[in-house]
């Protein structure tokens, strides 16, 4: 078997300031042959970096249909605004292609549940590229968590506080494209609470405003800028996110998690030099330093170049791209309404 090709959707943000070059550790088994953006400026901006990093240019395209219809690709990754990754996704299965698709899925259940259904139909891989689920310090806290050492886990939570989002990303600023802020942000913790707690959420209260969000750069948005939600798992667990996208550009962007149990607790944050802290009820403490980065599977872009070749499932399955929805679809709706939400009147 050759090298497998591969093709990238969208080259914004993601794609050239996210600090990894996309699918840079795949070069012995695949080639970046094509990338497309319908903004000429970026994909230009993209095939020449990347161009510099690989070694060759890729095939540039602005319309994403006539590349899947030229390239015979063997894999996409879509990193498209969110309510175009069904639309891409589809076109990509029916043009014989497996997909990496960006967090969040969708912006509804029932578009989610349409890309896992065509993947289904068309017999191809459908992974989800939500890197912290790579990252091992959260597989870390898991094992600890799954050791009994901290007891019954009886509350999760985490914090972040960071800028708001980029100018550059018009579509995040309209709820319709983006889902909202939290469902845009904070699916990527709701992954890592589903993770460790192994369980379902249920009912999930939220409250949330926008204080400087109002008209970013011009631009009329009614995404909310600061939160907390708070949920049940039907383990009897609870979970809360605190969200502030209030933070100036010389501020510092956090992010912490803890997990709080019977018989102790675990602590980290992830600016704090990767070092997870545990403190257990009868006094003793553990720290466990974890390498800087340090991902399974090579991380997002190598596990899914990897499946294609072995046709193993991707690390993060599409059912649990789902799963990191659920919470944060209700938390959107539960400050919109005011009221608790139970996840099962989600569509
Ligand atoms: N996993 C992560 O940590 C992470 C981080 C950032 C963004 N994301 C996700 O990646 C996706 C993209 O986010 P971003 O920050 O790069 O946004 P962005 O707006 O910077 O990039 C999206 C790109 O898609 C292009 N696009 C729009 N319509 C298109 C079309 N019809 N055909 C081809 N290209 C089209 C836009 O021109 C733009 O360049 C989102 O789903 C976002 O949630 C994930």
């Amino acid at each position: 078997m050759g090298k497998i090709r591969l093709g990238i959707i969208g080259t914004g943000q993601r794609v050239f300031q996210h600090g990894d070059v996309v699918f840079k550790n795949c070069t012995d088994i695949a080639v970046l042959a094509a990338i497309c953006d319908n903004k000429s400026d970026r994909l230009a901006r993209v095939k020449k970096e990347y161009g510099r990093e690989f070694g060759y240019e890729a095939n540039a395209y602005l319309d994403y249909r006539e590349m899947l219809a030229k390239e015979k690709l063997d894999g996409v990754y879509i990193a498209t605004p969110n309510d175009m990754h069904l639309d891409v996704a589809l076109a990509a299965f029916k043009a014989g292609a497996h997909v990496l698709c960006e967090k969040p899925m969708e912006v509804s259940l029932a578009r989610a549940d349409q890309m896992i259904a065509a993947a289904k139909k068309h017999k191809k891989l459908l992974g989800m590229a939500m890197q912290m689920h790579y990252r091992r310090r959260y597989h870390k806290v898991k094992e600890i968590i799954d050791s009994g050492r901290i007891g019954k886990v009886a509350q999760v939570w985490c914090t972040e506080y960071r800028p708001e989002y980029s100018a550059l990303k018009e579509w995040v600023w309209d709820p319709a494209r983006s889902g909202g802020a939290i469902h845009e942000k904070n699916c990527h913790h709701y992954d890592i609470f589903n993770l460790w707690l192994e369980s379902r959420p249920t009912t999930v209260y939220a409250s949330g405003s926008i204080i400087k969000h109002a008209k970013p750069h011009g631009v009329a948005s009614a995404i909310i800028d600061n939160a907390w939600i708070i949920n049940d798992f039907e383990n009897g667990a609870r979970g809360m996110v605190g969200i502030c996208f209030l933070a100036g550009k010389g501020q510092e962007h956090t992010r912490e998690f803890g997990v709080w149990g019977a018989g102790g607790k675990i602590t980290f944050d992830v600016t704090d030099d990767e070092i997870i802290h545990v403190e257990l009820a009868n006094g003793d403490n553990e720290e466990f330093k974890m390498m800087k980065d340090e991902e399974f599977r090579g991380g997002v872009f190598r596990d899914f170049a990897d499946c294609i070749v072995s046709g193993k499932q991707p690390l993060v399955t599409p059912q649990m791209g789902r799963d990191s929805l659920l919470v944060p679809m209700a938390a959107e709706l539960s400050i919109k309404e005011k009221r608790i939400v139970n996840v099962s009147e989600l569509k």
